[in-house]
């Protein structure tokens, strides 16, 4: 039997109602057969010129709509809110969630069939993911790509090189003509940013959940392969309607686990986690923190692009890209989850060959075995703080140092570079009060800079440790995401400068040096920084928002309400 497609309780009614639902779309010159039962796809749209690494995504709709066209679709284009990470104060993610239900109400309340996903940017990907899981139709993502490599003086820069740019300016060891350089040789094309950023770590999340088109991850924004990609996913949601291949269908648990594995081999962000979580909160798949850390441990680094190595998306893509980088690690994956074109994940990369063993590594040669996400457990973190192993120190793993504690970022901003700061090579620089809630919207502030007199000394790595995050670009012995965040008053609220705080990344903990009466006795003394926020959705976002480890998700957003439409309004 012929399924009866959403889009007809709009389009397929007759008398007044079927009037009204057609008529007004008239306007922009469909002709009537349009309505009669195409497949209707969404092309949800985060163009913005506010969103730099997504302003080529208007084109990049055109190329859908052509694939949509010639699958016997009906495209029509819809924007959302757009998060650049660059420009959006205070933080992106402080907006993240907003986003999701602005997508997910934006689907459910409109005659679609089937969802594009246009993401790039790094929260523009799970907002836009997160929202279409509440719904569960059939959806394609399509990733913007990434930008062409920059370059400086001969030398290929990415993301990643701003905090050792800015550091050398601090030091002294670069002008500022020199850094407007570098400037200007940064983002040479379309495209979000050309490391193993969040960005590309989110465009490897949906490729390997199965929720693109193999290759999605890695061409270049500016290669017209990706108008190809576009084109072709744009035909493939048209069969995926149907076919009715829903996000529930490609999201189950052993696509989870291939993400996170895959997370491991590329050294991604550890914004994976917070952002995973989520999704995985909205499909109901039940998952923890600590399985991350379970499922990462065994798999080594195996693309050696920055921030954990030294090469950039282009050179993935060029390698083989990540269809080449899972068949190396195909012994680790669940080869029978399906994605979004039909086939499983295994046909999809089993003819993939990797072309450049620099970039990308054989099994039995991985760049290294450190894991791209630890989980941490202890008394500063009992509801667990990650660290990203393979972009930190290893003389750092294990080490013990004195606090040296800023109760909040403007504490930070003031004091870092005071020169009677009371800091060396083995103090532990702790950041307070950037969590979700008492920043609030959890900045990527966590690799705090070196102080400007420990540089001039020569050392570039300190441990640092927050309750915020740390852009996946950064790099450093870098603990993040400390749950239960600053503002609710446990341990790591009380935590004192000259207190000893021990690190140990193999034993997985961290811990501060107090007996159990005197963290008891700063608790019971401890009072809350005053959260004056009293109106609209930033007063909506610290009521609702749950802690890093549970995804930073708004507790009533949690799950999905599918996508039936029970009342209209004509
Ligand atoms: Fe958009 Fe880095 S700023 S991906």
């Amino acid at each position: 039997m012929k399924k009866v497609l959403r889009s007809q309780e709009w389009f397929g009614k007759k008398g007044k109602d079927g009037f009204i639902y057609r008529a007004w779309m008239k306007n922009q010159g469909i002709p009537a057969y349009e309505f009669e039962g195409k497949p209707v796809i969404g092309i949800c749209n985060t163009w913005s010129e506010l969103t730099p690494c997504n302003s080529h995504f208007r084109e990049l709709a055109q190329s859908v709509k052509r694939g949509i066209l010639q699958a016997g679709g009906f495209p029509v284009e819809f924007p959302v809110m757009s998060l650049g990470e660059t420009l959006i104060k205070p933080t992106a993610m402080l907006y993240r969630n907003l986003v999701s239900m602005d997508v997910e109400e934006s689907i459910r309340a409109n005659p679609l069939d089937g969802v594009v996903l246009l993401c790039g940017c790094d929260k523009t990907t799970p907002s836009l993911v997160m929202g279409a899981c509440s719904v569960n139709i059939p959806t394609i993502v399509v990733s913007g790509g990434p930008m062409l490599t920059g370059k400086f003086r001969g030398k290929d820069i990415g993301t990643s090189d701003i905090w050792r740019f800015t550091d050398d300016l601090r030091a002294g060891l670069m002008t500022e003509e020199e850094l407007n350089m570098a400037e200007a040789g940064m983002c040479r094309s379309h495209g979000h940013c050309a490391v193993m950023g969040t960005a590309s770590s989110m465009a490897c999340m949906v490729e390997s959940l199965g929720l693109s088109l193999p290759e999605n991850a890695a061409i270049p924004a500016a290669d017209s392969n990706r108008k190809v990609l576009a084109q072709l996913s744009g035909k493939r949601i048209v069969q995926m309607v149907h076919e009715d291949l829903k996000l529930s269908d490609i999201l189950t648990r052993k696509a989870f686990e291939n993400a996170i594995k895959v997370n491991a081999a590329i050294g991604g962000s550890t914004n994976f986690a917070i952002h995973l979580l989520a999704i995985a909160g909205r499909i109901g798949i039940d998952l923890s923190l600590d399985e991350f850390d379970n499922l990462s441990a065994s798999i080594p680094l195996m693309a050696n692009l920055q921030p954990s190595g030294s090469f950039f998306m282009e050179d993935f893509c060029y390698a083989g890209g990540l269809p080449a980088l899972l068949k190396e690690i195909e012994s680790f994956l669940h080869h029978d989850c399906i994605t979004a074109n039909g086939k499983t994940l295994q046909e999809n990369y089993t003819k993939a060959r990797c072309y450049n063993r620099e970039v990308i590594a054989s099994l039995d040669k991985p760049f290294n075995n450190f894991p791209a996400l630890a989980v941490l457990h202890g008394n500063l973190c009992e509801n667990g703080a990650v660290i990203k192993p393979s972009a930190a120190s290893p003389h750092l793993f294990q080490h013990s140092g004195k606090a040296v504690v800023f109760e909040n970022i403007e504490d930070y901003k003031l004091r870092i570079d005071d020169p009677d700061l009371p800091v060396d090579e083995n103090s532990v620089l702790v950041l307070k009060n950037v969590g979700p809630k008492g920043y609030p919207g959890m900045p990527e502030v966590g690799n705090m800079t070196i102080p400007v007199k420990l540089l001039a000394k020569g050392v570039k790595d300190l441990v640092r440790i927050s309750d915020g995050r740390m852009s996946g670009t950064g790099f450093g012995t870098v603990v993040l995401h400390i749950s239960p965040e600053a503002t609710l008053g446990g341990n790591f609220s009380v935590l004192q400068t000259g207190d000893l705080i021990t690190l140990d990344v193999p034993g997985r903990t961290l811990n501060v040096d107090l007996p159990e009466e005197e963290l008891s006795r700063r608790k019971n003394q401890w009072k809350p920084l005053p959260l004056d926020i009293e109106r609209g959705y930033v007063n909506l976002y610290i009521n609702h928002v749950e802690q890093a480890h549970l995804g930073a998700d708004f507790g009533f957003l949690k799950g999905g309400s599918g996508s039936k439409v029970s009342r209209d309004s004509h």
